[in-house]
């Protein structure tokens, strides 16, 4: 199989550099460069592109929208160059949690920002644990959702005991929490969660036995931490064992992130490298690749 020509955003430098391991290939050599009115300005090596199958890498971190355009210019210079087919790989996608509206009068950034990306004329996109699968109906082009579950449950196995409980810090966390628990033979329990602005969230009772137990968290994504800090104090109301372990596929970790997990206290983060690893985590920071997992997705054989 030839590989493909592998293009890497300015959000993806971490997964960029294993991708382009796994494939055995270099990334190509772009330009990217601000003009003094803040506009970005892009130039792809036309003979790397050319008649080439293209895997563009960008995941959407702060600042969102950037990286999205970026993303989008980054393709059109592709297509314009001759590329022979334009891959995407989005591996967080930003906006997906705003798939639903949740009052009158906000829109529908996560449909918004699938219907953007139809301007890529991307053959296909890939991504790991959308906030909502549902999400996947508003993608123009066929996606590819991956779960990197497996790849969390293996670097979580040597932690787990037989009072290890997988538990999901909000409702919308059960099936993931169910399908880890399932993966470590372990059994699981949810903290019922309300959340009150961006930044903030409170808890509201809990399902499941915990008493004496510890607990694993896990989460599709780990924003400002207060979903997890609030889940962690519900369940140590509840008896838990003062030991948490948290399992994320995407550990943004912004804002009071690090220090409110770091009150937790958190004893082990597992994360992938769906978004760039946060440097300065004051406690055990596990960064599990998900080069292996989409160099698989990528091959053409994997159909
Ligand atoms: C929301 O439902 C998500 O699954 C996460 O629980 C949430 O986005 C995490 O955000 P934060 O870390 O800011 O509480």
């Amino acid at each position: 199989m030839t590989p493909p020509a592998l293009v890497v955003g300015s959000a993806s430098p971490h997964l960029g550099r294993a991708l382009a391991q796994a494939f055995g290939v270099s990334p190509v050599a772009t330009k990217m460069e601000r003009f003094p009115d803040g506009e970005l300005h892009i130039e792809v090596p036309p003979d790397a592109i050319r008649g080439r199958r293209v895997v563009l890498l960008q995941t959407s971190t702060p600042p969102v929208g950037e990286h999205l355009l970026e993303l989008l210019l980054l393709a059109d210079a592709c297509w314009r160059a001759g590329a022979a087919s334009l891959q995407a790989v989005i591996p967080y996608v930003g906006y997906a949690r705003q798939d639903r509206r949740a009052r009158a009068g906000e829109p529908l950034g996560g449909r918004l920002v699938a219907d953007l990306l139809s301007h890529g004329r991307f053959e296909r996109v890939f991504t790991v644990d959308l906030h909502n699968p549902a999400l996947e109906g508003c993608f123009g082009a066929p996606l590819e959702h991956l779960s990197a579950l497996p790849l969390l449950a293996e670097a979580l196995r040597p932690h787990v005991s037989d009072t290890s409980v997988v538990v999901a810090p909000d409702l919308g966390a059960v099936k993931r929490a169910e399908a880890l628990a399932k993966l470590l033979g372990r059994p699981w329990a949810v903290v019922h969660k309300a959340r009150l602005s961006g930044n903030d969230v409170e808890t509201l009772g809990l399902l499941g036995q915990v008493r004496g137990m510890r607990p694993i968290l896990v989460d599709d994504m780990i924003s400002t931490g207060g979903t997890l800090a609030a889940a962690a104090k519900e369940l140590k109301g509840e008896g838990c064992v003062d030991d948490f372990i948290l399992a994320t596929t995407h550990a943004l970790l912004v804002g009071p992130a690090l220090e409110r997990l770091h009150g937790v206290p958190v004893k082990r983060l597992v994360s992938t490298d769906s978004v760039e690893p946060r440097q300065g985590v004051p406690f055990p920071h596990q960064v599990v690749t998900l080069a292996p997992l989409l160099l698989r997705a990528l091959s053409p054989d994997a159909r």
